[in-house]
């Protein structure tokens, strides 16, 4: 593996490695790295030729108040995590690299942002859309796999791609969770001891809920939402951001369940904001 810091020289070398011939896999992240980011790279390695991996946390993507400066970090563990699953290039740029200067142009995601973590943190994907098209000027990859974790993320981007005319697949990968079913995150290590005893119940009732709404419980997603919300307000001390249903990839609201949906979840712990979601298709 070799680690590149400065955008012109990844651009020179990637550019030589397709001038051979290769497909580019590149996955994005905001390093301490889990085994999430792990099988994007998977992923990446079954489906393209030279795999990037990107570690950079983005401030512009973190709203007032949120956690940029306690978000973890670990260089010298990022590198061996990332080295030892087969990434080839790690491009690890400071941020005077990403950003020099105030950004005279920047993106704003005007379509399914009003609702889910759109709507609980303004702007914040007007930064992950910016940082990626950076990114992906950088990389000019073949395909760019994001995880479903981030549902509304795969959304927007897939999204960006499509209005650019950008020449990337954008590829999902599907949730890798904990084995008591806890969705993996870089977060996960600022919860309380107690916090993430309870934490997998946010799962647990994600999943009995679609399992409910497949058998025909409810009929309108009212219903399916409160029924979430009410298990999880007794099941969790967090306090609940949102329990919401939604057409999926559209991210458009719908009153009878129908079609192809996502259930996505936020709570609030003391340090850590977690998120989780199931898609499925009903009727
Ligand atoms: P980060 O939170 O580091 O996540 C990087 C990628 O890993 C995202 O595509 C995310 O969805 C995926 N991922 C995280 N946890 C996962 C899990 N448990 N299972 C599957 N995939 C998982 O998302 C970002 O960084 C940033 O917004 C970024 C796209 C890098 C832009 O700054």
């Amino acid at each position: 593996m070799i680690e590149i810091n400065r955008i012109s020289e990844l651009k020179d070398y990637l550019k030589s490695e397709k001038e051979k011939g290769k497909i580019i896999g590149f996955v994005p992240t905001m390093g301490f790295l889990h085994e999430g980011h792990l099988k994007l790279v998977e992923k990446a390695k079954e489906g393209t030729d030279l795999t990037v991996m990107s570690i950079f946390v983005n401030p512009l993507q973190f709203g007032e108040g949120e956690d940029f400066e306690d978000y973890p970090r670990d260089h010298d563990r990022d590198m061996r995590l990332a080295e030892t699953h087969g990434v080839d290039v790690l491009f690890y740029p400071h941020i005077s690299e990403m950003y020099p200067g105030p950004m005279s142009a920047t993106l704003t995601v005007h379509e399914g942002t009003e609702v889910l973590c759109g709507a609980s943190r303004p702007g914040h994907f007007d930064g992950v859309a910016t940082v990626v098209m950076k990114l992906f000027q950088a990389v000019n990859p073949d395909y760019a796999y994001f995880g479903m974790k981030d549902a509304q993320q795969v959304a927007v981007i897939k999204r960006m791609v499509s209005d650019y005319h950008m020449d990337v697949t954008v590829v999902p990968v599907d949730i890798v969770r904990e084995e008591d079913g806890l969705a993996k995150s870089s977060r996960n290590v600022n919860l309380t001891e107690s916090e993430r005893e309870e934490a997998p119940q946010i799962y647990k009732t994600v999943k009995e809920a679609v399992t409910k709404a497949l058998s025909g419980e409810f009929q309108f997603s009212y219903e399916l939402e409160s029924w979430t919300r009410s298990k999880l307000e007794k099941r969790i001390s967090g306090q609940i951001d949102y329990v919401s249903v939604y057409r999926f990839p559209e991210l458009t609201p719908l009153s009878r369940l129908e079609g192809d949906l996502i259930l996505a979840v936020a709570v609030y712990y003391s340090n850590a904001r977690l998120i989780d979601n199931q898609t499925w298709r009903q009727g």
